[in-house]
C-alpha cells in the first residue's frame, strides 16, 4: 500500500497544546485484563476534595484541554458533575465505559448540561470478558451511543493481533450501524500499550495493521513522539484507526525531554507522567501558569 501523504494531512504540525490528564478519585468495577490503572487505585487514598482543589487551579491556569479518565468517570455522576462544573470553561474529553444503568443521566450530562465536553472515548473491547464482568457494570447498548450528540470515539484494545479480516469487519460493521445516523463517531483499534516500547513504537509489523491495510482504504498516517496512528476509511466513510501509544508520556529524544501533559492522580497528587514521575514539574507548571 502506498502512503501518499502530503503536508496537509500531517496533523501534528499544530502548536503544542497545554493539557492535563486527570484520574477521577474513584475506581471502576471491572477487570479488563490489560488495564493497569484500576490496580493503581488499590494503593491510593483517593480524595474528591483534593481533586477538585487541583481542578480549580487548572481552571485558573492556561491549560487548554483536559482528559478525564479513571477508574470509571461515570461511576459517580455527582462527583463527575462537580468536576465538570469547575472545568466548564475549558475543553474536556472523557474516557468511559458508558455503563447502561445510568445511561440517560450520562447522556444528559454530556449532551445538555456540559457543552465543555467536546468528545468521549467509549471502551468497547469486543471480548468475552466483557460479558463475564457485565454484572459489575453493564455497558450501554450500541444504540444509546449512536443517539448521543457528543462526538464518540470507540476504543477497542487489540487482544488478538492475528484477528481475521472477518472479525475486524464484524467490529467495523457493528459500529457502521451507528455511524449511519451519527457522523461524529469513529473507531480506534488500540495496541495494548503495555507491550509498546520506545524501540517498537514506530515499527509497524503487526498482522492486525496488515489486515486493515488489505481491507480498508488508507486515509492518513500521523506519527508523534509518543504515538503512531494509521487511519483508514470504511466503505460507509467511517474512520477506522490503528493506534499505538507508549504507556508513559515523557519522551526523551537525545538531550531533549518532552513533557506532554500534567497528570493528576486520584489522591490529588500532581505529576508529569502516568508513572507518577515529577520530572520537570516546576517548569511545566510555570509554562501553563499553574500554581503548584
Ligand atoms: C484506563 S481506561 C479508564 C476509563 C474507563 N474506565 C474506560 O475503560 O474507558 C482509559 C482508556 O485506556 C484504555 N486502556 C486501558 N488499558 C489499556 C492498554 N493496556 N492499552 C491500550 N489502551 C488501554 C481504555 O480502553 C480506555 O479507553
Ligand atoms: S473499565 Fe476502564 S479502568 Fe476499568 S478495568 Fe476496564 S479499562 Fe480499566
Amino acid at each position: 500500500m502506498y502512503c501518499l501523504d502530503n503536508i496537509d494531512n500531517i496533523k501534528n504540525t499544530v502548536r503544542p497544546k497545554k493539557t492535563a490528564h486527570v484520574y477521577v478519585p474513584y475506581n471502576c468495577g471491572r477487570k479488563c485484563p490489560f488495564c493497569e490503572s484500576r490496580l493503581m487505585y488499590d494503593t491510593m487514598d483517593t480524595s474528591l476534595d483534593k481533586t477538585l482543589d487541583v481542578l480549580r487551579r487548572i481552571a485558573d491556569s492556561d491549560i487548554e484541554d483536559i482528559m478525564i479518565t479513571g477508574g470509571e468517570p461515570c461511576a459517580d455522576l455527582d462527583a463527575l458533575s462537580k468536576m465538570l462544573e469547575v472545568l466548564k470553561d475549558k475543553i474536556v474529553y472523557v474516557n468511559t465505559l458508558f455503563p447502561s444503568e445510568t445511561a440517560a443521566d450520562i447522556a444528559k450530562l454530556f449532551d445538555e448540561e456540559y457543552p465543555c465536553v467536546k468528545g468521549i472515548n467509549v471502551s468497547r473491547h469486543c471480548n468475552s470478558y466483557e460479558k463475564d464482568s457485565a454484572f459489575l457494570a453493564a455497558p450501554a447498548e450500541d444504540s444509546v451511543l449512536g443517539s448521543l450528540k457528543v462526538p464518540v470515539r470507540i476504543n477497542c484494545v487489540i487482544q488478538n493481533k492475528e484477528a481475521t479480516a472477518e472479525w475486524v469487519d464484524s467490529v467495523v460493521k457493528r459500529w457502521e450501524v451507528q455511524y449511519a445516523n451519527k457522523k461524529n463517531l469513529e473507531l480506534h483499534f488500540r495496541e495494548d500499550f503495555n507491550k509498546v516500547t520506545a524501540e517498537n513504537l514506530h515499527v509497524q509489523d503487526s498482522p492486525f495493521l496488515k489486515t486493515l491495510c488489505e481491507n480498508y482504504r488508507y486515509h492518513y498516517y500521523n506519527m508523534g513522539t509518543s504515538f503512531d496512528d494509521v487511519s483508514f476509511l470504511a466503505d460507509s466513510g467511517m474512520t477506522v484507526y490503528y493506534h499505538k501509544i507508549l504507556p508513559y508520556s515523557i519522551c526523551k529524544i537525545g538531550p531533549l525531554t518532552i513533557l506532554h501533559e500534567m497528570v493528576v492522580f486520584p489522591d490529588g497528587d500532581v505529576c508529569t507522567d502516568w508513572n507518577q514521575s515529577k520530572e520537570g514539574l516546576e517548569q511545566y507548571c510555570q509554562w501553563v501558569n499553574f500554581k503548584l
